[in-house]
């Protein structure tokens, strides 16, 4: 290798292996004043007042304790369900027991699908029963099941070559190898769409998931008004690829699918706690996390540590007696598994006043894992106070900035109208396995990266709600 050819590929790792935050001085020089730097700077011992309280001091295992509880009494709290409210109830006393009083929850029309029959047997070439997880607005199949034929294709490409005919009528399973989330899950989220449009009569996912103990993940589609709308469901990766050797060898596969569901709407709530700016009442840093889940497993992972990460932050605050300039207020969204449906309606309940959000946070999306750093949405500038204030985080190990636009949580609605924000970014290689099945229990949780995620939560949302700069739009 050529010297020239070495020190660019040095350099390229230099780049992309350091700690992301890095990138970033050469785009902020010049864009932060020496003052605000050096403020920011100044938050190092507030900060570790913080991690102090929660990692050593009355804290400790507090997240963890009161997440257990809260999911040990609830368990999974689907969209419209009763659960779900009960368990909003439950976080407003238990708020409230802390002696936190500014609490309010405004009303909002949610989807309420309940899953009820659902399974699935191959029948040809043999007899095998087959775990299946209707996938979200699932309709019914007729009572006594629909009994087809299945075509396996990796992707919409190849669907679209095959002739309509040879589609009508059949059972449509797509197999597409786990990429990434954000690229994959579309075979969820449109796969009864493109299968219903050229006639099929079911659709199945192989999982959204990159590892798998047989188990078959759910999540959210969406039909279209003009296709006809047809029964999806998911199936784990080894039945995925079983289907798929046995196809390949030009055997007939021939599916039993009986699934039954009920859909309508439902009253539920997002939950707003607020601790109350000292300076700028009116200005809001927001933190989040969605109280709701899918039905299956006790939703510990997706989102119970997101919503109470984000429930202890104004808890912390107050006992610490730090109150910052700006209101912290911290949001309990519901709706969020079946469309992001209490974002939406808080954005447009609030459409006149949004430009007072200073910045918003929602932990969800990659778990309560060991924090990392944080997803920004943002302009360069935003993003640059958002890396100096990330410079704190550096003996935790959490200094990355990743850049996006697009979380694929609820506070992509803000996003999308120039209001800056973060998710937090975990060390999250496990977070698919369990995502949306049986097994997101609290198992999966860590009592120390909790509180790990609790502190650097808390301090991230009490610095920017505190500085004498804005996050600028
Ligand atoms: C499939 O599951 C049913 C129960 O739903 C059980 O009765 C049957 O024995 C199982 N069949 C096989 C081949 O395991
Ligand atoms: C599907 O299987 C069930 C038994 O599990 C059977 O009663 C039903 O008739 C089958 N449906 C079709 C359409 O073959
Ligand atoms: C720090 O985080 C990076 C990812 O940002 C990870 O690759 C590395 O292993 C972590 N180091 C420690 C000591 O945890
Ligand atoms: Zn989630």
């Amino acid at each position: 290798m050529s010297f020239a050819a070495r020190f660019i590929l040095y350099y390229f790792i230099i780049f992309v292996s350091e700690a992301r935050v890095q990138e970033y001085s050469p785009v902020c020089r010049g864009l932060l004043s020496e003052e605000l730097i050096k403020e920011i700077g100044s938050y190092r011992h507030v900060k570790d007042e913080i991690f102090r309280y929660v990692l050593d001091g009355d804290f400790k295992r507090r997240t963890y304790d009161e997440l257990a509880k809260f999911v040990d009494i609830f368990g999974g709290r689907p969209s419209g369900s009763k659960v779900l409210e009960d368990s909003i109830d439950y976080m407003i006393q238990l708020t409230q027991q802390e002696g936190i009083q500014d609490i309010v929850t405004e009303d909002v029309e949610v989807p309420h699908w309940v899953r009820e029959t659902e399974k699935l047997t191959m029948v040809q070439p043999r007899i095998k029963n087959i775990s299946i997880l209707g996938l979200g607005k699932s309709v019914s199949t007729p009572s006594n099941g629909l009994s087809a034929e299945v075509i396996v294709v990796r992707n919409f490409d190849e669907l679209e070559k095959i002739p309509d005919k040879d589609v009508e009528g059949k059972i449509v399973l797509f197999d597409p190898k786990f990429t990434s989330y954000s690229e994959t899950v579309v075979y969820r989220s449109q796969g009864a769409v493109k299968a219903g449009a050229k006639g099929a009569v079911a659709s199945l996912v192989r999982s959204i998931a990159p590892f798998s103990i047989n188990s078959p993940h759910t999540g959210n589609q969406n039909y279209e008004d003009k296709v006809k709308k047809i029964p999806t469901a998911a199936i784990s990766l080894e039945d995925a690829d079983l289907i798929r050797r046995i196809y390949d060898r030009k055997e007939k596969v021939v599916l039993n699918i009986t699934m039954s569901s009920t859909y309508d709407t439902k009253i539920s709530r997002n939950t707003l706690i607020d601790l109350k700016g000292t300076n700028y009442p009116e200005q809001l840093v927001i933190v989040s996390g969605h109280i709701d889940s899918w039905d299956v497993g006790q939703g510990a992972m997706d989102d119970g540590g997101g919503l109470f990460i984000s429930w202890a932050a104004p808890l912390i605050l107050k006992r610490l007696n730090l109150r910052p300039k700006r209101t912290l207020r911290s949001i309990f969204w519901t709706a969020e598994e079946l469309g992001l449906v209490g974002a939406y309606a808080y954005e447009e309940k609030h459409r006149d006043k949004n430009h007072n959000i200073n910045f918003i946070m929602e932990a969800d999306g990659e778990g309560t894992f060991a924090p990392r750093g944080l997803v920004v949405g943002g302009t360069s500038k935003a993003r640059c106070i958002v890396a100096e204030v990330l410079k704190l985080f550096e003996s935790v190990n959490a200094t990355t900035l990743v850049e996006s636009n697009s979380f694929g949580t609820d506070i992509d609605v803000f996003i999308k109208k120039g209001i800056p924000g973060a998710t937090l970014h975990t060390s999250n290689e496990r977070y698919y396995w369990f995502h949306h099945t049986a097994g997101d229990t609290m198992n999966v949780e860590d009592p120390d990266e909790l509180d790990l995620c609790t502190a650097f939560w808390t301090s991230v949302a009490y610095i920017v709600a505190d500085i004498s700069a804005d996050i600028p739009r």
